[in-house]
């Protein structure tokens, strides 16, 4: 692989340990993915930063980063954490996880990190632009940036994005080479247009296909179906780039004469529902997978507005970023008569196995999540359906 005089020069260790380590790693992964160089990115999204899925292991890592003087060199944005900074007590967060927990971000922010711990970055404090090659983390994330917005990241790991935004670049092959942009499958879809259809559209496309890139007809998602489906498609299968006839920006570069074409409709939704639906009743309803953006906020208090919670046994959380929570003060003022709004966590990051053993929620992502990483049984259905065991 070519690397530059500078960049050999960081990899012999002149600017630091810390940079070094971060060229390594990155130039490893060039290596085996056979990028033939390395190319600037303009920004990061950074996983890895719930202490329930790093552990002491991630922890230590951190620590001998940021005080061995790592500090990232492009603007880099956190995901969620296991917590909400201020209001984990009502989480049922035990002391002893909160104070690693928040260990872990300051050591991000040492770094350099913004501790925005959302993973809807995309939404207001990371924004990449078309064409931008970045190197992000969070599958949801990376897939609606790559797809949505044109944007150009592989499906990074944390390690691997926390070192891109450290030497400020990324080893150049897959996604960020036009050829392999192309579309793999095009999908003809058949929903009612709703957000939670583009969420079993999802499920459904990303159970076809694993990890093709789709070119689909047929649908016109706004920002939030696109997040929804993102998420979806990245859980259930490995999508990390899709096209939109119409909609996106990349749909109408490539020729797709020859490509293979899947119905996806009735039938197939149903498959994706069933697949997602594992229990009869609920301990835990958490919207907000991925974060709730400010358009949801508003459709859920207008939802609610004027009713009462009658079941006080379920719990009901919403996620969102504290950005967003702040911007929405009428909004949470209506949703915390039902639950917290919780800023900076998420129902699949928080350690909530030993608490609950039945979650709702309306993402088919977290739907996929749950049972794996929080041993949870799921109900997922849109959000009025849902909310019928409380009001
Ligand atoms: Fe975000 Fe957590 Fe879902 S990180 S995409 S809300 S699993």
């Amino acid at each position: 692989m070519y690397l530059t005089r500078d960049e050999e020069e960081i990899l012999a260790g002149e600017e630091g340990e810390s940079c070094r380590k971060a060229m390594e790693l990155v130039v490893a992964l060039g290596k085996i993915y056979g990028a033939e160089d390395l190319i600037d990115i303009a920004s990061a999204h950074l996983s890895g930063a719930s202490y329930k899925t790093i552990g002491d292991g991630g922890l230590k890592y951190l620590e001998d980063m940021a005080n061995g003087g790592a500090r990232v060199s492009v603007p880099a944005t956190l995901n969620p954490v296991g917590m909400d900074r201020e209001r984990w007590k009502e989480m049922h967060i035990l002391p002893a996880f909160a104070e690693k927990q928040l260990r872990i971000i300051e050591l991000y922010k040492k770094m350099g990190v913004m501790a925005t711990c959302s993973c809807t970055p995309y939404l207001g404090d990371n924004v990449p632009s078309l064409g931008e090659h970045v190197a992000w983390a969070e599958s949801s994330a990376l897939s609606f940036v790559n797809s949505y917005i044109g944007a150009r990241t592989n499906r990074e790991g944390g390690p691997g994005a926390l070192a891109s935004a450290i030497i400020g670049r990324t080893a150049n092959y897959g996604l960020h080479i036009d050829e392999n942009r192309r579309p793999t499958v095009i999908i003809e879809a058949e929903i009612d247009g709703s957000v939670f259809s583009y969420s079993m559209l999802g499920q459904a496309v990303g159970m076809a296909v694993g990890g093709g890139i789709p070119y689909f007809r047929g649908i016109d998602p706004t920002v939030d179906d696109a997040k929804t489906m993102s998420a979806a498609m990245a859980a259930s299968g490995s999508v990390a780039l899709y096209h939109v006839e119409g909609v996106t920006p990349e749909a109408g570069n490539y020729d797709l004469k020859g490509l293979e074409t899947i119905s996806i409709g009735k039938k197939e939704l149903e498959g994706a529902y069933e697949k997602l639906n594992t229990a009869d009743d609920v301990q835990l309803i958490a919207l907000g997978c991925p974060h709730l953006s400010k358009k949801e906020m508003s459709d859920i208090a207008a939802f609610l507005k004027g009713k009462k919670k009658k079941n006080r046994d379920i719990e009901i959380w919403f996620c969102t970023s504290s950005k967003i929570r702040e911007e929405c003060a009428e909004e949470v003022r209506i949703m915390e008569e039902f639950g917290p709004v919780l800023a900076d966590t998420c129902m699949v990051v928080a350690p909530i196995e030993g608490v609950f053993r039945r979650t709702g929620t309306n993402s088919a992502k977290a739907g996929n999540y749950l049972p794996t990483l929080c041993s949870q049984e799921v109900v997922c259905r849109d959000i009025s359906k849902l909310m019928e065991v409380v009001l």
